[in-house]
């Protein structure tokens, strides 16, 4: 049986919105819901996806080495040597490197805080998935449960596409559990944190499901071409990471 292998991308133009710590939970609450094995890639020059999976403890996800030019490639290497996912991480930025990245995904998240600033910026980041022709999806990050404002932000973000049915809540264990390499569902899986998680990655992962069923009944490979199932002991790409160049 053939196993497809899912492009995500994190892509926001605003600093700090949360691209890097969803890339790393996402990444890892996949592997942890068995839709591994995962590879990430940190496009950004800054490299704190690259940083935090140095000091990981756990090998997976993988790290996939990589330098921007050789994208394709390498996305295409994962895909050959038996990943399922591929989860990378992008710059702050509004760049046609940026817009080359998205080209590859089949689904981009858009994560945004429910803040003036942030909602005034999605708008070019929207540009560029719009320009690709990309799937897209924000997802509220760093609300304020009680503050009127984050259901202003989702009814002002559902005018420009769909905005996932799961917020994450402004807690410091999001950033706590990075400084070791962690995520907080490895220092809590039962904490609220890790629950948000866990049901934004139910809700990725069906939202990939589904636009790869789609892709096939328009007889187009919407999600990429399927590949021979390799099991789940795929290689780590190295122990060493840095953003790509
Ligand atoms: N839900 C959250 N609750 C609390 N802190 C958060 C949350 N999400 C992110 N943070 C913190 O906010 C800061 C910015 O997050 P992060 O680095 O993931 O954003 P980014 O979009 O990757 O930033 P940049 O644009 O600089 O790459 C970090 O210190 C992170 O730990
Ligand atoms: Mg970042």
């Amino acid at each position: 049986m053939s196993v497809p292998m899912h492009v995500l991308v994190f892509a926001s133009q605003k600093g700090g919105s949360g691209k890097t710590t969803l890339s790393g939970h996402v990444a890892v609450e996949a592997e942890r819901q068995g839709a591994g094995p995962v590879a990430l890639i940190d496009t950004d020059p800054q490299g704190s996806l690259a940083k935090w999976w140095n000091v990981r403890e756990t090998p997976a996800p993988a790290f996939m080495q990589c330098t921007f030019p050789n994208l394709l490639h390498d996305i295409e290497r994962a895909r050959s040597e038996g990943y399922r996912l591929v989860v990378i991480d992008t710059p702050p930025a509004v760049t046609r490197a940026i817009a080359e990245v998205v080209a590859m995904a089949d689904l981009v998240v858009l994560p945004t805080r429910p803040s003036p600033h942030d909602l005034r910026a999605v708008g070019a980041t929207v540009d560029i998935v719009e320009s690709r022709n990309k799937p897209m999806v924000f997802v509220l990050n760093a609300a304020n449960p009680r503050a009127r404002i984050t259901g202003e932000a989702a009814v002002a973000l559902s005018q420009h596409g769909t905005v996932a049915p799961v917020t994450l809540h402004h807690r410091t264990d999001y950033a706590a559990s990075m400084i070791d390499g962690r995520t907080v569902m490895e220092v809590n899986p039962k904490c609220k944190s890790s629950l948000e998680i866990s049901a934004l990655w139910d809700y990725l992962s069906d939202r990939l499901s589904r636009l790869e069923e789609e892709g096939h009944e328009r007889g187009v490979r919407a999600v990429g071409p399927r590949i021979n199932a390799l099991g789940k002991s795929a290689p780590a790409f190295g122990r060493r990471a840095s953003a790509s160049a």
